[in-house]
């Protein structure tokens, strides 16, 4: 479901409990309140976040600005339902292809972008404070989500 500002809150421990360098809370309500590109999205377990992803849609290319499982819940789907969900909320609101960065050490993560599909276009040197960031692409978004 869409992420409300009731659930930033938890939204917030969960990205403090996964990242290095994570959002601030204020990070996250800017996101849903004032940016008009920016659709977020949050999975619950008995009305608990326990997972949120989130994208920016530009004319045709859809951006994944963020995506996070609660640690106790990862390896159950979660990611995946999350991901399929962002790139179907891209599809209708008319992308055309997606985008991410990923830690070039975060094999996990990138393993759940390919097997949806996505490829590495290239490496951006220092993209994180202390990493670079592989850059990878979903060059068609599958045709049957398109509107
Ligand atoms: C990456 C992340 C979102 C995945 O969510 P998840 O709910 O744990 O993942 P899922 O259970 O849906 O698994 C999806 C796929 O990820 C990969 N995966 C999951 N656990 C893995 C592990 N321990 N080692 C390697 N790959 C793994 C597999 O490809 C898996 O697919 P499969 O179950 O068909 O084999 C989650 O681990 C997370 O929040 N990590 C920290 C934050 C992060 O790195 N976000 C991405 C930033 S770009």
């Amino acid at each position: 479901m869409p992420m409300k500002f009731c659930h930033v809150d938890r939204v917030s421990e969960i990205e403090k409990s996964i990242y290095r360098t994570p959002w601030s809370r204020h990070a996250f309500i800017n996101e849903i309140l004032d940016n008009e590109f920016a659709f977020y999205y949050v999975a619950l377990a008995e009305d608990t976040v326990v997972g949120y992803g989130g994208i920016w849609v530009i004319l045709d290319e859809a951006h994944v600005t963020n995506l996070a499982v609660s640690p106790a819940w990862q390896g159950r789907g979660i990611g995946k339902a999350l991901l399929q969900h962002l790139i179907r909320e891209a599809a209708l609101l008319g992308a055309k292809k997606m985008t991410l960065e990923v830690r070039v050490s975060n094999l996990k993560a990138q393993a759940l972008y390919r097997k949806f599909g996505f490829v590495d276009r290239g490496i951006r040197p220092n993209y994180y404070a202390d990493e670079d960031a592989l850059v990878m692409w979903l060059e068609k978004l599958p045709a049957e989500l398109y509107g």
